[in-house]
């Protein structure tokens, strides 16, 4: 059996969620969908979450609602998911690529900072692979530069920066529901929004411009970016075991780096200790990861590589994108990085299996076999990990 590198975990609370929603014969957003939003506000603390189809119009829907647009420019980190980018370009305005730090892969506020320009109306960090971002330093650069701050959330749930949930720092923060994620829905986004006046704003963004339906009069500019209870049916069933979720997620990491102790070669993303971290998946860095991949494709392996960095993507060129700054570390990050299978319903049995593979591999390819496990980010995360436990 071929191990992937991620499945969604869907049982029998989520077909019964959205058999109910069907019996009740409503599919389109209703009642379902603001029980979840309820559920998520309380959870994320902050005021106000509305719905809306996925992390990448999530994105969209906040800068537009900001009043970002074309002229303007966006701080964007060079490591990131490439919706963090394409949203900025749908408004007209420009993503402006910073590094970021080599350690976490989180936006590097001084790369920011050196970044900005008369444009700037706005900076996007992005809580990377599982940890947050430096908020206090992000917020402080903000507030010095009066920038809106949109959080990219999307890879953050149940992520903290102290004890505050990722996306309710700035002035808006948006969530992805994709199959993949931590919770998910299928396909889904929210904005997680402090301030009542912006939901509402959110609400008429969302709703054709209208606080609710069945009127044809639309007091504002506003589209159809609304989910379905069906989608939001599953999130319920999801959301009922989060924690048992994050757990199990904490545990499998844990589980890989006891197996991979010592192995050649192998470090781990470094734990920057700026509050909860959920591992999205599991990360290894590594000399070598497309000859490892390909080394575990062959035994049946399903891995990822990292991200690629923005600059680098042929689709940003001058034209709708900045770059004031070589990015370096995002380059050394993708050069390295390897996203291990990382479902929740792997088996004891194929984590040894994997580890076993990776192992052989490392045994005959490590250059610096001696170094493993010494170099400054690598003991960082097993200690992250098992704090986490
Ligand atoms: C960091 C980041 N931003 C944005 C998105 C976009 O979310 P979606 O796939 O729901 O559009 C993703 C999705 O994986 C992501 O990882």
């Amino acid at each position: 059996m071929p191990i992937n590198e991620f499945c969604p975990q869907i049982g029998k609370a989520e077909i019964l969620s959205v058999l109910e929603t069907l019996e009740d014969n409503w599919v389109t957003e209703g009642k379902k969908t603001k029980q979840l939003e309820g559920m998520l506000a309380d959870y994320f603390g902050c005021k106000r979450v509305v719905m809306v189809p996925n992390g990448t119009l999530a994105l969209f829907a906040a800068l537009k609602v900001l009043g970002i647009g074309p002229g303007d420019e966006v701080i964007v980190p060079d490591f990131t998911f490439f919706a963090s980018a394409s949203a900025v370009v749908l408004t007209g305005a420009k993503p402006v690529l910073v590094d970021v730090d080599e350690l976490d892969g989180n936006i590097s506020v001084a790369a920011a900072r050196a970044s900005l320009s008369d444009r700037t109306k706005a900076i996007m960090p992005v809580h990377i692979y599982g940890q947050s971002c430096d908020m206090q330093a992000v917020m402080e650069l903000a507030r010095c530069h009066g920038l809106l701050v949109v959080e990219d959330a999307a890879q953050g749930m149940g992520v903290t920066f102290g004890d505050k949930h990722v996306g309710t720092f700035g002035d808006i923060g948006c969530m992805s529901f994709f199959a993949d994620k931590t919770l998910t829905t299928g396909e889904g986004g929210a904005l997680l929004v402090n301030d009542e006046e912006l939901a509402r704003r959110c609400v008429y963004f969302k709703n054709q411009g209208r606080l609710r339906r069945g009127t044809f009069v639309h007091e504002h500019m506003g589209y159809n970016f609304r989910i379905t209870d069906l989608q939001a049916a599953i999130g319920v069933a999801q959301f009922e075991r989060i924690a048992q979720t994050i757990r199990h997620k904490r545990s499998l990491c844990a589980a890989y780096a006891r197996r991979l102790s010592g192995c050649p070669g192998v470090r781990w993303p470094a734990d920057n200790g700026f509050g909860q971290a959920v591992p999205f998946r599991v990360n290894i860095l590594v000399d070598d990861p497309e000859g490892l991949a390909r080394f575990l494709a062959d035994r049946d392996i399903a891995v990822r590589r990292f991200f690629y960095p923005l600059h680098l993507q042929p689709s940003l060129n001058a034209a709708n994108c900045v770059v004031r700054q070589q990015p370096v570390n995002s380059v050394r990050l993708f050069e390295a990085g390897l996203m291990l299978p990382s479902g929740l319903d792997l088996a004891e049995t194929e984590v040894d299996y994997v580890c076993a593979c990776i192992l052989e591999y490392q045994r005959a390819h490590a250059a610096d076999a001696r170094g493993a496990g010494t170099r400054d980010a690598s003991s960082r995360l097993s200690r992250a990990v098992c704090r986490s436990l």
